[in-house]
């Protein structure tokens, strides 16, 4: 595996695989790689020539500088990870490679007081028009994270230059996110959603996981528990029948998993949402035509987890 630090590097040597007509898959990460991010890895390995990934902690898209600091950085046990999984290109660039001197595109408090009272200024902080998909869900929740997450997404592409992408259903916003931007801006990159990858107890592999103690980690289990149940009242349990969707609203389903959750006392629900997968509007009422994803973020100490299930 080549690894490459720089642009330029990184540049020159994809370039000239790309003129043998190689074709190229890239999985984009922030590093502390786990069986999530290997799944994506292998998908790509499988499709393309050549497999490149991207390490990088990107501080725009941090909205608490603590949270940026105490991100898992483990770059040794990630190469190791790499090379296992048949990658074939690293690029692993500094903050000041990705963004090198001002402006700064900075919209969360990860940056320096000048900058964010210059950008205050200046700019609205927007680059990317994401419709109205940033304003939901993480997006409430996480100012300016989703255009922080298109602009280092942007960028990797414009230095990669990828015919494939690969991104996991477990983040199902930047998912939808990104392949709008792609589409808005005819990026001539395939974006490919990869299934989520799980714990033997249901949990969704995240970085974040490491954080939790043992009784969060044991109780986290319940977020997917509560999706499947979810997914199951809300599934007719045969064609013929009228029950399923019919039998309970969505609001008294928002109820239903507000109190599942909040009963457990190591877990405190932040959203659950049943969206439009596409719009990520929020449904209101049951809608055979348009394809349906309950969406949830919960609380587990001090410790965000999301996940989502396709209905
Ligand atoms: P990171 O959290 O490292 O995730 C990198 C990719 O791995 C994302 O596409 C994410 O959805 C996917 N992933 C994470 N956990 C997964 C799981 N359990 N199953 C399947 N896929 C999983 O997402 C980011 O980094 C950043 O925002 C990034 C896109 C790299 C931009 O900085």
């Amino acid at each position: 595996m080549e690894i490459f630090s720089t642009i330029k590097e990184t540049k020159e040597c994809l370039m000239s695989l790309k003129k043998e007509g190689k074709t190229i898959g890239f999985v984009p990460t922030m590093g502390a790689l786990h069986r999530g991010h290997a799944s994506l890895l292998e998908r790509g390995e499988k499709e393309n020539d050549i497999s490149v990934s991207s390490i990088f902690v990107n501080p725009i898209q941090f909205n608490d500088k603590k949270d940026l600091e105490k991100y898992p950085r483990t770059i040794s046990e990630d190469i190791i990870k790499l090379k296992s999984a048949h990658c074939d290109v690293l690029f692993a660039p500094s903050v000041e490679e990705m963004y090198p001197a001002a402006p700064i595109p900075s919209f969360c408090d990860s940056l320096k007081e000048p900058e964010k009272r210059r950008q205050k200024k200046t700019e609205k902080n927007n680059p990317f028009d994401l419709g109205n998909l940033d304003n939901v869900m993480e997006g409430k929740q996480r100012s300016g994270h989703f255009q922080g997450v298109c602009v280092v997404v942007k960028k990797l592409f414009d230095i990669i230059q990828p015919d494939k992408a690969y991104f996991g259903e477990k983040d199902f916003q930047q998912l939808a996110i990104i392949k709008h931007m792609v589409q808005t801006l005819s990026v001539p990159v395939e974006i490919v959603p990869c299934p989520t990858v799980r714990e033997p107890d249901g949990l969704a592999m995240s970085s974040r996981n490491t954080f939790l103690n043992p009784d969060e980690r044991k109780n986290a289990a319940l977020i997917y528990k509560a999706l499947m149940e979810v997914k199951n009242l809300t599934s007719p349990p045969n064609p013929s029948s009228p029950k399923g969707k019919e039998s309970m609203k969505v609001a008294d389903l928002k109820k239903w998993v507000e109190q599942k959750i909040n009963e457990n006392p190591f877990l405190k629900l932040e959203y659950f949402e049943v969206v439009n997968s596409e719009t990520l509007a929020s449904v209101k009422d049951w809608n055979e035509a348009i394809p349906l994803r309950a969406c949830i973020a919960v609380k587990a100490g001090a410790i965000r987890l999301i996940d989502n299930i396709a209905l």
